[in-house]
């Protein structure tokens, strides 16, 4: 049996945006008819329990809430002790102290759990795997819906088999981490034209479709393959409600924003972002410790680039439709979107030498 998930009046998701999403824009793309998503895999356990009231405050509409999966946990000495040294030169560039051991991840994912089905959003959606299956089990019985991330027919076909409500198709043009849990990420590199419409045919629950979706068009695109629903990450980093830092802000609407690929330098976690100097100069595997022990690494350096205005050592995730994204208040930004996906679908109807009145 599955649980319901909510209805909406406008087939659009906000990706949940780590380190950038706010109570704001989660509600404001509720309040415009969608589906907002607070990212909660950064926030301690009593932070998520918070932003969920603080986006309760801000709207009555249904909205997700967002976790990674909690993975590998063998600490990895000589690698975490060897990456936090590689890291000395860009802490003393940035001018911060570099600590004698090197900092450590949290280890409070099953309290985020708690804090998360303690609150009962609309939906939980996770990534980097499946939520165990007591996990799911309480969902379902608390009448959360469920929505895991699959980068392929594999890993789609995994997550219905563990009873998950939907499956959120995450093409290699995303922004940000890859998903992958099954086979190689270099494996598992499939765009969203090609795998949404496999995933659609290969489960019965319903799909979403994530990665490079940049405006209406993409949008109309991905309901044509067969999703039921749009996730759009990137085209709402901009959005006047994003928490993104000036920095960052200020290469998205630059030109580098054209050059994004996939690194492991920031997390020890495959993810794609803007080229920059820091992942020029990591891309040595050696230099590296497992997610997600290098993102504990990285943290102090990102947070410093970020304050001190040095997008050449910040995590700048971003899909490859990076340069459609708009500066918008979040509710504009899914006005325009169903717009251009009608207008698009319009000009589809007419290419197919339908009359427009069809759709
Ligand atoms: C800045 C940023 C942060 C992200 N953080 C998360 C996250 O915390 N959890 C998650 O499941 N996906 C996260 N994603 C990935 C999105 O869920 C989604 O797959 C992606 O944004 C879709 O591709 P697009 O960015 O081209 O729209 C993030 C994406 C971006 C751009």
């Amino acid at each position: 049996m599955t649980t319901k998930l909510p209805v909406l009046d406008v087939p659009i998701v906000l990706a949940p945006l780590g380190g950038v999403g706010t109570p704001e824009l989660a509600a404001a793309v509720s309040n415009a008819g969608g589906l907002g998503f607070l990212p909660c895999a950064y926030s301690t356990p009593a932070q998520i329990t918070e932003q969920i009231a603080a986006v309760r405050r801000l709207t009555d509409r249904p909205f997700g809430v967002n976790l990674f999966v909690e993975t590998q946990w063998d600490e990895p000495g000589d690698r975490v002790r060897r990456a936090h040294e590689r890291l000395r030169r860009y802490r003393n560039e940035l001018g911060i102290p570099h600590a004698a051991e090197p900092p450590l991840p949290p280890r409070h994912y099953r309290q985020q759990v708690e804090a998360v089905l303690a609150a009962r959003p609309a939906v939980f959606s996770f990534t980097f795997g499946i939520l165990e299956a007591d996990v799911l089990e309480r969902a379902r019985a608390a009448g959360i819906a469920t929505l895991g991330t699959a980068t392929t027919v594999d890993e789609a076909l995994a997550l219905e088999r563990a009873g998950v409500d939907a499956i959120c198709a995450q093409g290699a043009e995303a922004g940000a981490h890859r998903g992958t849990f099954l086979a190689p990420v270099a494996d598992s590199l499939i765009g969203t034209l090609a795998l949404v419409p496999q995933i659609v045919d290969a489960v019965q629950v319903p799909v979403v479709a994530a990665g490079g979706i940049g405006d209406g068009r993409g949008v109309a695109a991905v309901l044509a393959l067969g999703a039921m629903w749009a996730q759009l990450g990137t085209a709402f980093l901009l959005a006047d409600e994003s928490g993104i830092s000036p920095a960052y802000r200020h290469v998205l609407a630059g030109d580098p924003v054209r050059r994004t690929t996939l690194t492991t330098a920031f997390s020890g976690r495959a993810a794609r972002g803007i080229r920059n100097r820091f992942i020029e100069e990591m891309s040595n595997p050696d230099d590296l410790a497992p997610y997600p022990y290098q993102n504990a690494l990285t943290r102090d350096v990102r947070t410093a680039a970020a304050q001190q205005n040095r997008s050449e050592f910040l995590s700048l995730w971003a899909g490859q439709a990076a340069a459609l994204a708009k500066a918008e208040p979040a509710a504009t930004i899914v006005a325009r979107l169903m717009r251009e996906a009608r207008e698009a679908a319009q000009r589809s109807v007419r290419a197919a030498g339908l009359p427009v009145g069809t759709i």
